[in-house]
């Protein structure tokens, strides 16, 4: 019996509507020139795109904004986030490595979010933590592993964000959080490629820019222009920019020299518009 590899065999080939790559957008000067990439991707990482005015979980709980955390998501009434939230239907998944910091998942869970981190290095397969808190011993990958392979491998634990959804019965995740150390570039196409961006109310990434990231190939000029491509289609999908942080305490580098001011991360948070 042949496993069936992903949802896509099911229904890129009936509706054809696969797509092996995303859009990219013209250069950003008639010839092509780092200085013209880098900036028009620096000012547009740099620039909320909608307004929000309600970012932080803890004035749900009447507490003051203590930390200044980089990981916001938008509570304004007219997004559904806080609706879901009053409601106990919302679902974050919270894509990362074991050592991060917490904080943000645990006062998702205790806000009454079903709260979903996948993490490859814990021990057992699932552990609950608390009534809201799951841990999953699985890293989400931009492809499912070669499932001729993967039968003879002890340690699959990689799996797309779409396969996910599709085995835990899922069809929305209220938010996702991701921080996955240059990973994120090639999520993201697949996430976009695939339609499953679709299916997320709010996104919250940490985005690395001192090199390409994995799998991310070309001369400087065009590695910059791919980026920029994926947050255009991330806009074209109703996707808008309202938060953006810059990390000054990580390394100020762009794609491994220090240049144009930039730092090797900045965090962004987007909300879907078209939700519900
Ligand atoms: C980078 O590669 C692209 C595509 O191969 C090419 O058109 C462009 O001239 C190169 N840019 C620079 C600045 O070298
Ligand atoms: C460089 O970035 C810092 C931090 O974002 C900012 O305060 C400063 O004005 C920028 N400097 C220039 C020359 O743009």
């Amino acid at each position: 019996m042949l496993a069936l590899p992903s949802r896509c065999f099911l229904f890129c080939f009936v509706l054809q509507t696969v797509r092996w790559h995303i859009e990219l957008q013209p250069w950003a000067s008639p010839t092509p020139s780092l200085n013209y990439e880098a900036s028009r991707f620096l000012k547009y990482i740099s620039t909320s795109q909608i307004s929000c005015e309600h970012m932080n979980l803890n004035s749900l709980k009447g507490y003051s904004e203590t930390t200044k955390k980089p990981w916001s998501v938008c509570l304004d009434e007219r997004f559904s986030l806080i609706h879901r939230i009053r409601s106990k239907k919302c679902r974050l998944y919270s894509l990362g490595l074991g050592n991060d910091d917490n904080q943000f998942e645990l006062s998702m869970a205790s806000s009454g979010c079903e709260v979903h981190r996948f993490d490859p290095s814990i021990k057992s397969a699932h552990i609950q933590q608390g009534r809201h808190l799951w841990h999953h011993r699985l890293s989400i990958d931009w492809r499912d592993p070669n499932p001729a392979i993967a039968a003879h491998k002890l340690h699959s634990n990689t799996k797309k964000l779409g396969t996910v959804l599709n085995e835990f019965g899922h069809q929305k995740i209220d938010v996702l959080k991701a921080d996955v150390e240059s990973a994120e570039w090639k999520i993201l196409e697949n996430l976009i490629l695939e339609d499953v961006v679709e299916q997320i109310g709010q996104l919250v990434f940490e985005v690395h820019i001192h090199w390409p990231g994995f799998e991310v190939s070309g001369n400087d000029s065009t590695v910059v222009r791919y980026w920029y491509s994926l947050l255009r289609e991330l806009e074209l999908k109703d996707f808008r920019l309202f938060h953006t942080y810059k990390d000054l305490s990580k390394p100020q580098m762009f794609l491994k020299k220090e240049a144009f001011n930039a730092s090797s991360c900045y965090t962004l948070s987007w909300v879907n518009t078209r939700w519900k």
